[in-house]
């Protein structure tokens, strides 16, 4: 028996190359080893993107044919849509029971979510809505409504997991014994940095290469990325490991990283031909990606096909748990 792997992502915009090494490659690795349950938390990125739903909705098609294009495998992994299976919204209701507020207010993510928004929008968390504070106790419900034993995350989702497991713990407590407390898998590439050397490559950063990016694009981002800035003249030598177009170069032209090490560390290379030459790698690294998106966006049945495949599966894993939390809750009235 395979072991279950549930994980899921907010459908708020295309994915980037972070997601792409991030998390992706990762996924790919695993999805031959377990049962795969990749959930579109659509309800999730409504707890922010509630007065927003079409783009919502735009992007829970957009993230599917993302996925699918860098090779997650929707033979062996089940793509399913959050809002589709009602049991993950019950399960939230009686979970809600089994957690603090003051505990989910000291919830690390959670924390450093709305000091964000404070800084954002200035306020003073009059704001924070019930649903967004309570948006781990849903992401226990993703979780524990498909059984979920493993849960790959980068390292900042880490405190939703700790507070699945004490709902677990809890609920097992006062219930009986029917959830598993699920382990993580870290994704070992969790951070790509940015175009502008931040730690972190993100939408909201303006700072990503985005999968469907097109090489015109690719073109002006990579011509802006920063660069060792000691480097003045085209035939000055510089340091590549503070410049993030050898970074870039790093990550999707490894087969000439020797070369273009060395010489920029001798001051043979100017950083114009070096960009074109990462610009080229960039294109190289990514037609492939785009080819095999191109077949999907030509064949919307396809993905919708995928999806109602996906959800259908999750629904009977869903029903069955349900069942199982419904009698433990003696909330299993005989009366249909
Ligand atoms: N919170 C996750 C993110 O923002 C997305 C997510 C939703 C998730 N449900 C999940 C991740 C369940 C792991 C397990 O990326
Ligand atoms: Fe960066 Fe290339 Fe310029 Fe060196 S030559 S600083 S690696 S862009």
């Amino acid at each position: 028996m395979k072991k279950t792997i549930l994980t899921g992502l907010r459908p708020t915009g295309n994915l980037h190359l972070g997601h792409l090494f991030g998390a992706g490659e990762n996924w790919k690795r695993l999805q031959d080893d377990y049962e795969f349950f990749l959930e579109i938390a659509d309800v999730q990125a409504l707890t922010d993107n509630f007065n927003d739903p079409e783009k919502v909705r735009k992007n829970v098609y957009e993230i599917t044919m993302d996925l699918l294009s860098i090779g997650v495998d929707p033979e062996k992994v089940h793509f399913f849509i959050q809002s589709q299976i009602p049991e993950i919204a019950e399960l939230t209701v009686f979970y809600s029971n089994l957690v603090t507020v003051s505990r989910l207010e000291r919830n690390p993510t959670v924390k450093a979510e709305i000091a964000q928004k404070k800084e954002l929008f200035g306020t003073n968390g009059e704001s924070i809505t019930y649903g967004f504070l309570g948006y781990p106790v849903s992401q226990a419900a993703d979780i524990t409504a498909f059984n979920g034993e493993v849960v790959p995350v980068g390292d900042d989702q880490l405190p939703l997991l700790e507070q699945c497991r004490e709902i677990v713990r809890k609920f097992n407590s006062i219930y009986g014994e029917i959830l598993k407390e699920p382990e993580q898998i870290l994704s070992n590439t969790s951070r790509v940095k940015g175009l502008d050397g931040n730690e972190k490559m993100g939408k909201s950063l303006g700072n990503a290469i985005f999968l469907v990016d097109s090489e015109e694009t690719i073109t002006e981002k990579i011509m802006n990325a920063v660069t060792d800035p000691q480097k003045i003249k085209k035939d000055d030598p510089a340091n590549p490991d503070v410049c993030m177009v050898y970074y870039y170069h790093n990550l999707v032209n490894k087969k000439n990283l020797n070369t273009v090490c060395s010489e920029c560390k001798n001051g043979s290379r100017g950083c114009v031909f070096c960009k074109r030459e990462l610009i080229a790698a960039m294109n190289e690294f990514l037609n492939p990606i785009r080819e095999k998106r191109k077949y999907y966006e030509e064949h919307p049945d396809t993905v919708k096909q995928i999806l109602k495949d996906g959800t259908a599966f999750a629904q009977k894993r869903a029903t069955e748990q349900m069942e199982k939390v419904r009698e433990a809750m003696k909330i299993n009235y005989d009366i249909d």
